[in-house]
């Protein structure tokens, strides 16, 4: 039997490229020079898409494709898989939850700590020979017992949560609801209210058109002067000029962000400051849970052509 051709819109580890090609025809969308050129010539033979979180299927690119039957992505988010068309066309769409919720609560907690403890600053100054020339380093702000809010609990708000209650932070929550998985932790209904409350605002939302700049002035502003915002989420989730020009006039203390509107290509105002800690959206990645996520993407897709029930469908 020939094997399924794949649209593949995204580079993959070496551990997952060889299995999805012994299974799979793929066809890379990324190494094209030109994309549109590239979809017209495969897209007729297209029957499943393998892509990434950030990068998603807009309409244009599963139009190009009228034979597609599933799209699997590699990440739990999936706001930028046009989930419309794909109702419209009966296309399944499959993501990786579950795997990679530990890694991004780590990372999460690691950014709150580094950016309140100068990390990156304190390496430079050991590196440069400011240590030797000036002396102390600047003293840095505690993070013990302090106050978080979580904006979004769900499975990786959670355990961000868990892992914050080990450093004594009092907790508290939004969500559409009060979760009884957290009963320890105050809900909040409003963000503004949580935010106001927060020495730390974590947003872990999913990003859907619903949520997009939930994180606006108003929010930015109740965390505060002395306080920060850490996203490891998706960059819709927070009106990026208004997080941009808080930071730029003291108005909010400090960011620590893994994802930027328009990423890698970040708005160049971010390099300018010095209250925030840039990461390259790599929250979930480790070896381990990349290779996991690589597995579900693969395991995802041979279900479908198989037959069998999706392990992990959003549609
Ligand atoms: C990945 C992600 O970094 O899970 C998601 O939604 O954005 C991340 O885990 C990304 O999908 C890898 O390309």
């Amino acid at each position: 039997m020939s094997k399924p051709d794949i649209l593949q819109v995204g580079p993959y580890p070496e551990w997952d490229q060889i299995p999805l090609q012994e299974s799979f025809h793929m066809h890379k969308l990324f190494e094209a020079s030109d994309a549109g050129a590239f979809l017209s010539s495969v897209g007729e033979s297209v029957r499943g898409i393998a892509t990434r979180g950030e990068l998603g299927a807009d309409r244009a690119m599963i139009e190009a494709c009228p034979n597609v039957e599933v799209i699997s992505v590699y990440g739990v988010g999936f706001d930028a898989v046009d989930l419309q068309v794909c109702r419209e066309r009966n296309i399944r769409v499959t993501n990786t939850p579950d795997v990679l919720t530990n890694d991004v609560a780590d990372l999460g907690v690691a950014m709150m700590l580094a950016q309140s403890r100068g990390l990156v600053g304190a390496e430079t100054w050991v590196r440069d020979g400011s240590w030797v020339e000036k002396g102390l380093y600047p003293l840095k702000s505690r993070v013990w017992g302090k106050k978080a809010g979580i904006l979004g609990l769900g499975r990786i708000g959670f355990e961000v949560g868990k892992r914050l209650a080990g450093f004594d932070l009092d907790i508290a929550y939004s969500d559409i609801g009060p979760k009884e998985y957290a009963a320890d932790w105050t809900f909040v209904p409003d963000a503004v209210e949580l935010a106001r409350h927060s020495d730390f605002l974590f947003v872990t939302l999913a990003a859907s058109a619903e949520t997009r700049h939930i994180v606006n002035s108003q929010v930015i502003e109740a965390i505060g002067p002395q306080g920060m915002v850490i996203n490891i989420s998706r960059a819709s989730n927070i009106d990026e000029n208004a997080l941009l020009d808080a930071l730029e006039n003291g108005r909010l203390g400090a960011a620590a962000l893994d994802v930027f509107e328009g990423e890698p290509a970040l708005n160049p105002r971010f390099l300018e400051l010095n209250n925030v800690l840039l990461q390259p959206h790599h929250a979930s990645g480790t070896v381990e849970t990349r290779k996991a996520m690589g597995k579900l993407v693969r395991d995802n897709l041979k279900a479908h052509f198989d037959g069998r029930e999706l392990l992990t469908p959003v549609l």
